[in-house]
């Protein structure tokens, strides 16, 4: 199958989650062009059901894109959320303890069918169902990547190339073992989620720690709710029919947020699992990764999206400064800067999950010393200040 030279861009991304189209928009904006490759299809892409708390950088960025209308108009400001401790509660004033910033509640898939709505609106190339993707000569000056569509080979040359494929993508893969290092931390434990057309139980978040396990009670709107309870991976969905699940949450959530509670059929029912992953460096050559594809939050935090969102800040800022000045000196400093804001999440991610869930093998010393945490939390508001710094996002540097 001979390969036809058809395409050309000054950057060449692979995929189309939030990370790579996000990248795509801001590069137009500052006049770079980009093609996007994804390997499946856009109805796949755009119903995907991801989590929805935005930092008030990611909002702040959206808006810098200029594909925040929808945002601003369905989105929902928050300005706290409560944490549940053995059925008590308490509120995190993320306002008042961080001088102003909030988060915002706009789900993941929302943000995702925003920004293919407006790379098909500039017609920049969103190539969906793309095989095969490979990527060539990273090293070298001028890198390409092959791939299939319509079972016909085709090529696009370019100048860089992010990789946004994700955890499971080619290009994390394509950077030589030797020349990358990984860190990993699986939980022992997973997160049943139902999503709902039914009223929030309360207004804001609530975090919830309980002996059962854990427990979240988030939204996506006004009429429909996210909950999740912690569980254990080999767990049988059949075994959980949603009255088992709301009698649960009822349990862990506490009697104010039970009452609450308005049940209804689950129109979303899944689980998935608890994990900490870097990959250092996310640089190799002309290949720039970001997102999902260098690293994996728990999201305990919800600081997956966040995190992509900040990657693809810096790297649309380091490239808008090579096309703009021929000055190498954001891309030289991407992996690190980028690595820096992401092992400050990656450390938020894994204290807010130590913090919130039941581990199997802890002993009833840890028990307490996690119950002593969470009191001292309730009563300091300096460690209330660090819980909420974090949580709406720390400064981009
Ligand atoms: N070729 C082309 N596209 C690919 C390939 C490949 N070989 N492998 C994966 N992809 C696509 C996937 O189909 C997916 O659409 O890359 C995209 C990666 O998107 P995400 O997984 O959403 O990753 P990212 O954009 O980094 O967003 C991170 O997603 O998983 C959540 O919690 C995470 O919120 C975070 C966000
Ligand atoms: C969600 O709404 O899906 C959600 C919110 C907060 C989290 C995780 C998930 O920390």
């Amino acid at each position: 199958m001979s390969q036809t030279t058809d395409l050309r861009a000054q950057v060449a991304i692979i995929g189309a989650g939030p990370a790579g189209l996000l990248l795509s928009q801001l590069l137009h904006v500052a006049g770079v062009d980009s093609v996007v490759l994804e390997q499946r299809d856009q109805a796949y892409v755009e119903a995907r059901i991801r989590a929805g708390i935005l930092e008030q950088t990611t909002v702040d960025l959206l808006r810098r894109a200029g594909v925040d209308a929808r945002m601003n108009a369905q989105g929902l400001p928050h300005d706290g959320f409560s944490l549940a401790v053995d059925g008590e509660t308490f509120r995190i004033d993320l306002r008042d303890l961080t001088g102003g910033s909030s988060v915002m509640v706009y789900g993941q898939t929302e943000v995702t069918k925003d920004l293919i709505a407006a790379c098909k609106a500039r017609g920049t190339p969103l190539i969906f169902e793309a095989a095969d993707v490979t990527l060539h000569d990273l090293e070298g000056a001028s890198p390409y990547v092959t791939f299939t569509k319509d079972g016909e080979a085709r090529r696009l040359d370019c100048d860089f190339i992010a990789g946004c494929d994700g955890y499971h993508g080619v290009s994390r893969a394509s950077i030589p073992e030797d020349r990358r290092r990984t860190f990993d931390r699986a939980y022992p434990f997973g997160w049943l989620g139902i999503l709902a057309d039914v009223p929030p139980c309360e207004a804001e978040l609530i975090y919830a720690r309980h002996e059962n396990g854990f427990a979240l009670a988030s939204m996506r709107s006004p009429t429909r709710s996210r909950y999740y309870i912690q569980c254990d991976m080999g767990l049988r969905l059949e075994d959980w029919p949603d009255d088992r699940i709301w009698d649960e949450l009822a349990v862990r959530l506490g009697p104010a947020a039970a009452h609450g509670i308005t049940r209804g059929p689950s129109i979303e029912k899944s689980v998935a699992p608890l994990r900490s992953f870097v990959c250092e460096p996310m640089r190799f050559g002309r290949l720039f990764l970001a997102g999902d594809a260098c690293h994996i939050v728990p999201p305990t935090g919800a600081k997956g999206l966040n995190l992509a969102a900040s990657d693809v800040r810096f790297l649309a800022d380091a490239l808008i400064l090579f096309y703009g000045r021929s000055d190498e000196a954001g891309l030289e400093a991407y992996s690190s800067r980028a690595l820096a804001r992401v092992w400050k999440a990656e450390r938020f991610s894994w204290w807010f999950t130590g913090l919130t869930h039941r581990f199997p093998e802890t002993d009833s010393f840890t028990r307490r010393i996690q119950r002593a945490e969470l009191d001292y939390i309730r009563g300091s508001r300096a460690a209330q200040t660090a819980l909420a710094e974090n949580y709406v996002g720390l400064p981009i540097q």
